[in-house]
């Protein structure tokens, strides 16, 4: 799935993934602002991202761990998703994520 990730600058760049998690596809690009220092068990929020609200249906909504976390993070509203909690699958090609500040 080709997944685009929105910095807080602004600028855009395509990842696409197979397989894993959407902060390890952002880890593995180099993705500004995504910093996955957990490992991706739901315990840091450094891979907070803001779903475009359209694509919000594709990724789900956050499992009731990760709204807790999302409540320690800055800005989070209710497009927010813990990235390291989605599984890259081609259901989600297209879909837009602004990095959290
Ligand atoms: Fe730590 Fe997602 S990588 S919460």
């Amino acid at each position: 799935a080709k997944i685009t990730f929105i910095a807080s600058n602004g600028s855009s760049k395509i990842a696409e993934g197979f397989g894993g998690s959407l902060m390890e596809l952002a880890v593995s690009h180099g993705i500004q602002g995504i910093d996955g220092d957990c490992g991706g068990v739901c315990s840091c929020a450094t891979c907070h991202v803001h779903v475009a609200p359209g694509d919000m249906e594709k990724t789900g909504p956050a499992s009731d761990i990760e709204k807790d976390m999302l409540e320690l993070a800055d800005g989070a509203d209710e497009f927010s998703r813990l990235c390291c909690q989605i599984q890259v699958s081609d259901a989600l090609d297209g879909i837009q994520l602004r990095v959290a500040k």
